[in-house]
């Protein structure tokens, strides 16, 4: 589970100091396999979205994006357009098009994909287990209200998950949910007491082979009555927890065999106690999932005094990467019929066979920085740019000198899945960019 909705501390040393780039940007001269790439200015680090770059390839990406942005999306019967995600002159809003041109895939519905192919398996764990008690939702709209993504699940206010640097704004009051936790109270309000909440969901981070702005979760969440616990012994805490744990360490031995699991105790502003699961997994320990106990305030709020539930949320890539053995977190979203039809549904754990690694190609860029420099702001407009080409971007250098000005260099690996990419191309898109 990426560690967005945990403890603040651990999500604030994620974010980095925020920056201004000078009129011109020094490049290091430590730039690796590469030819030295061009000077970037200070303008492209404030651009909300970039058009298209001038390099073939991210081109095409970038014309297929906007040719998506075109036509409205259905999900689950709402219809959602360009203008109504993004919105350039809307200073409150921070939703570019390469994010637009997600929404509406929904990979996790497709069953000959890594991610439908583990959703399936996971509902048949708890068909089988609950005899369909478990009511499934895989089509709610991913434009949900700032009450619902953060107030309904008790995130505190002044919690970093909040900021415009991790979250997608589409206005003041509606982002693009960033975890399905944000569909628990609705749900519960409308009468559920079983579900799983599968779909998208939207972070804005760095970039390297595990994150991508657009990823799926499963959420899923169980109420109890009083007449649940009353004969066991344990108060409603106690037993919703024992109930929680011996299901999802059910559900661990579904997806990967009878592998040694531990928990560990956290912290979610929805659960108390929060746990993760850990399994034992190809020689290391593998986080699968977070858990807990609902906070009683989110029961009461909605039309469940007196009970009490269990919660949990997993990312479904984290796990598909795993599983398949997929080894970049880009190749989910890859059409190329090379990728897709390795898989096929019903199939859990067919190992995927690269069918090539094309070289990277490496360019570093240093600059100076101010307190409104983010790497996530660096990142989306290095995505807006080279869009799924970019691989990775890592801070490799990090200085201040005596007068307490810092500059950054960033290494950025570019990298096709599909071909092998010139250093000319990369340095005209960038030239093209960032002159
Ligand atoms: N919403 C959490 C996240 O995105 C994941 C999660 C953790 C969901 C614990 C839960 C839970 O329902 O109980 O980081």
């Amino acid at each position: 589970m990426r560690p967005l909705i945990r403890s603040a501390c651990r999500l604030r040393a994620r974010v980095r100091a925020m920056a201004t780039l000078p009129a011109a940007a020094a490049f290091s001269p430590s730039s690796s396999a590469a030819a030295r790439p061009p000077r970037l200015t200070l303008a492209l680090f404030f651009l909300p979205s970039a058009p298209a770059p001038a390099a073939l390839g991210a081109r095409a990406l970038r014309t297929s994006a906007s040719a998506a942005a075109a036509a409205a999306v259905d999900v689950g019967g709402v219809k959602i357009a360009r203008e109504d995600v993004v919105r350039e002159e809307d200073p409150t809003n921070n939703v570019p098009d390469t994010i637009y041109s997600k929404i509406g895939l929904q990979l996790h519905r497709r069953d000959n994909h890594p991610l439908g192919i583990l959703k399936n398996t996971i509902y048949d764990y708890f068909d089988k287990n609950f005899s369909g008690q478990f009511n499934k939702f895989d089509d709610l709209c991913p434009l949900v209200s700032v009450k619902q993504n953060f107030d309904d699940v008790l995130v505190p206010a002044d919690h970093i998950s909040r900021s415009y640097n991790d979250t997608y704004y589409v206005d003041a009051q509606t982002v693009l949910r960033c975890h399905t936790s944000a569909h628990q109270a609705e749900l519960l309000r409308d009468g559920h007491t079983h579900f799983l909440v599968t779909g998208d969901v939207y972070r804005r981070d760095s970039i390297d082979s595990t994150h991508y702005p657009v990823f799926h979760q499963m959420e899923g969440f169980r109420v109890f009555s009083p007449d649940d616990w009353s004969g066991s012994g344990m108060d409603g805490t106690a037993y919703a927890a024992a109930d929680l744990k011996k299901t999802l360490e059910g559900l661990a031995r579904h997806l990967f065999g009878a592998v040694e699991m531990r928990w560990v105790d956290t912290y979610f502003p929805f659960t108390n106690p929060s746990f993760e699961l850990e399994i034992y997994f190809q020689d290391d320990w593998l986080e699968v999932l977070g858990c807990g106990v609902t906070e009683q305030e989110i029961l009461k709020s909605n039309g469940r005094t007196d009970h009490v539930a269990w919660a949990f949320g997993l990312g479904l890539e984290r796990l598909a990467m795993v599983l398949f053995d997929i080894p970049d977190i880009r190749l989910f979203w890859s059409n190329d019929q090379r990728f897709t039809s390795q898989f096929s549904e019903g199939k859990l754990g067919v190992k995927f066979k690269p069918f090539s690694k094309f070289p990277p190609c490496y360019k570093d860029m240093s600059f100076w920085i101010n307190e409104e420099f983010t790497e996530n702001n660096l990142c989306e407009v290095v995505r807006g740019i080279a869009g799924d080409l970019v691989e990775e971007v890592k801070l490799i250098d990090n200085f201040t000198n005596k007068k307490g000005l810092t500059s950054h260099c960033y290494r950025i690996a570019y990298r096709s899945m599909e071909r092998s990419l010139t250093d000319e191309e990369i340095n005209d898109m960038q030239v093209d960019r960032c002159s």
